[in-house]
């Protein structure tokens, strides 16, 4: 049970609005993307964020991301499926400070989420509204994490999942899934081939599709890193976050939170740059966002270790890219033996042992230090979305 939401207001949702072309939807209906037209843009639910609300209300709320309940789409609370995910910690680089010297370096460490992994955030949301709106089937693409996150949370809830994966997915992932008790298909392809066989049977038998980005609560669970990082750093937000970009909904949401805190008063017009890191052999956002380009081409250069960023296009480019850019940040790739060479780092120095994702981002934060892109007296959160547990096999040792 959520406790002591009795003192807020509950969710002041008020419909899904296209960022593209202003469209508005009726929040009470299902929704995927926008129609209108050609342009196929993610839905962005819209809160009212004019009435005051005090932070106060958040002194005796749950450590989870329910805490935050009015700037959720979930109207029911009993329509709410948790299992705690959220309110993750905020952790210091303890002992490899000869690279952070002059920083102050955080991990959100999302290892701790329910499955594993940051898709909790998303995929809990996402379960919920479902739930709210009567979804009996949801089906959705995976590169691992979020297939396990909907497993699990469909089991919660009792409702019916189907999960297409790679089959080049460890094993884990695929083992979790059956043992949730969703039905699992595994893939000869990316993650763009599973998305096409779910559009398929998502039109042929019903089912819910929750691809990424192409369903508009995912991201609102996903923001929930933003309410935290800025109630975490006492409402004054760091300089800079890194975020292991596949689909971006994480990136897009931190800065929705961002901008729905400000609405509310509760932050003010600071804002963090925002760092994407991605795998080479995905690059596609570091390649348009070097080449001043506003889309991003499909690129898929095959296997990588850190399989959540196997993402040859994500749905929402055009977003991530203006959010790069209007925050002033930057894009940047890491190689796998980067990344394998990162986990160990992490792992002996820091006792963490984190997602090759997470990996990426120390790889990266070390590179833009040494460029002076990262300045003295700067504060830096990486956001480590998932458990390196679950890559064993992916990972010399
Ligand atoms: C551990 C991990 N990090 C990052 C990502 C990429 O997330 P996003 O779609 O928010 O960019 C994924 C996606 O599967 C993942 O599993
Ligand atoms: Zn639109």
């Amino acid at each position: 049970m959520i406790s002591n939401t009795a003192t807020g207001t509950g969710s002041r949702l008020i419909n899904l609005k296209c960022p593209a072309c202003g469209a508005e939807y009726d929040a009470s209906v299902t929704n995927t993307f926008c129609k209108v037209d050609a342009c196929n843009s993610t839905l962005f639910a819209q809160y009212d964020l004019g009435q005051p609300l005090d932070k106060a209300i958040l002194k005796d709320r749950p450590a989870s991301m329910w805490r935050y309940r009015e700037l959720l789409p979930v109207i029911g609370e009993e329509n709410i499926v948790t299992m705690g995910e959220g309110f993750t910690p905020i952790i210091p680089i303890e002992n490899l400070t000869h690279f952070t010297e002059g920083n102050e370096v955080y991990w959100k460490n999302e290892a701790g989420n329910p499955t594993g992994s940051f898709k909790a955030r998303g995929i809990g949301m996402a379960v919920s509204k479902a739930k709210e709106l009567g979804i009996t089937t949801i089906a959705t693409p995976t590169a691992g994490n979020a297939g396990g996150a909907l497993a699990a949370y469909a089991a919660r809830a009792d409702i019916n999942a189907i999960v297409y994966m790679p089959k080049l997915t460890p094993q884990v992932f695929k083992d979790e899934c059956r043992l949730y008790g969703a039905e699992l298909v595994e893939v000869d392809g990316n993650i763009a081939d599973c998305g096409k066989l779910v559009a398929n049977g998502a039109a042929e038998y019903g089912w819910f599709q929750i691809s990424t980005l192409k369903e508009p609560y995912r991201l609102e669970g996903k923001k929930t890193m933003g309410f935290e990082i800025a109630e975490q750093f006492n409402w004054q937000l760091p300089d800079v976050v890194f975020y292991p970009t596949g689909g971006g909904t994480g990136l897009i949401g931190i800065w929705k939170a961002f901008d729905e805190l400000e609405q509310l008063g509760w932050i003010g017009s600071k804002r963090p740059r925002m760092v994407a890191v991605q795998s080479e052999s995905c690059n596609g956002i570091v390649t348009a966002f070097n080449g001043g380009q506003t889309s991003a081409e499909f690129v898929d250069g095959g296997f990588t270790i850190a399989n959540g960023l196997r993402v040859p296009k994500s749905f929402a480019d055009k977003v991530i890219l203006k959010v790069l850019r209007d925050s002033k940040g930057t894009a940047l790739s890491i190689s796998d033996a980067e990344m394998d060479t990162a986990v160990k780092e992490i792992a002996s120095h820091e006792g963490m042992l984190i997602a090759p994702e997470g990996a990426a981002l120390w790889r990266a934060y070390k590179k833009l230090k040494a460029s002076g892109w990262i300045q003295p007296g700067e504060s830096v959160v990486l956001v480590n979305t998932g458990s390196g547990y679950k890559y064993l096999e992916n990972i010399t040792i």
